[in-house]
């Protein structure tokens, strides 16, 4: 995770960004801590990369890299504002032990359009990340990977439009994708949680899920009763501020698996 110490919104790369519209780096921060506090109550390891100055967006660490197996592979941006994130990306995973690191060739923004079920890779592209990346990704960690295209700007990356539950199972808003990656989701995934706009709209869909405990935005009250009925715990988080960038739980948190 990535403390939000230079939090602000001071230009718009998704439709949720409005530079106009005041933002308080220190709402950011408590909200940010909040889910800090509950990740580290639901015994989850933290670490934390150190924000750089000049890099708003820095809190979305998800974005930095795709970590499966112990390799890493950073994330290489779409939009130059956020371009320098890799590099302190490089630096910390350099530092840290890891089989393998570095720098994805295609654009390909980590773990915002990257998730891992536990066998397979799904891959979102349509907005940010190049579908070649794709391939690289297949490649270079040696696991099967499914194509997602996004249609929606409002869901720009694929952590915004599903979340891996654990168990091979996911929850997704079918409304964000075509219809040949709707068809693809459906036949992969038949008893996946189907989001309603409402919910994936409040970023229902932005959740960290350890296969128990759902950590999702408050608001998506839906989506919380559709968890509960599946035997999911949800817990509730208010990440308003930091959704005036356009990211919330998972948009927070890269998960290092070794
Ligand atoms: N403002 C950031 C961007 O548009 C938000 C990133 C959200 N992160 C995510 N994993 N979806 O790049």
């Amino acid at each position: 995770m990535c403390r939000p110490t230079y939090f602000d919104v001071t230009y718009s790369i998704n439709p949720w960004m409005d530079p106009d519209r005041p933002t308080s780096a220190q709402t950011g921060l408590a909200q940010w801590k909040w889910l800090f506090d509950t990740f580290v109550g639901l015994g989850h390891d933290i670490r934390l990369i150190e924000p750089t100055p000049g890099l708003p967006d820095m809190v979305f660490a998800a974005n930095g890299a795709l970590v499966v197996d112990g390799k890493v592979l950073v994330a290489r941006f779409r939009h130059p504002q956020r371009r320098d994130e890799s590099a302190a990306y490089l630096e910390w995973f350099g530092h840290g032990g890891w089989s393998t690191v570095r720098q994805a060739e295609y654009v390909n923004e980590g773990e915002g359009d990257f998730l891992f079920t536990g066998a397979e890779i799904l891959a979102g592209t349509g907005f940010r990340s190049d579908l070649r990346a794709h391939d690289e990704v297949r490649e270079f960690f040696g696991r099967p990977v499914l194509s997602l295209t996004l249609v929606d700007p409002r869901f720009y990356h694929l952590d915004t439009a599903l979340s891996v539950l654990g168990d091979g199972q996911i929850m997704y808003y079918p409304g964000a994708f075509s219809p040949q990656s709707r068809a693809a989701l459906t036949e992969r995934f038949p008893d996946a949680i189907l989001a309603e706009e409402a919910d994936a709209a409040v970023f229902g869909l932005n959740a960290l899920s350890d296969g128990r405990n759902v950590v999702l935005p408050r608001a998506a009250t839906g989506l919380a009763d559709q968890l509960r009925e599946h035997g999911y715990q949800p817990v509730g988080a208010d990440l308003t501020e930091l959704l005036k960038a356009g990211g919330s739980v998972k948009c927070c948190t890269l998960e290092l698996r070794e």
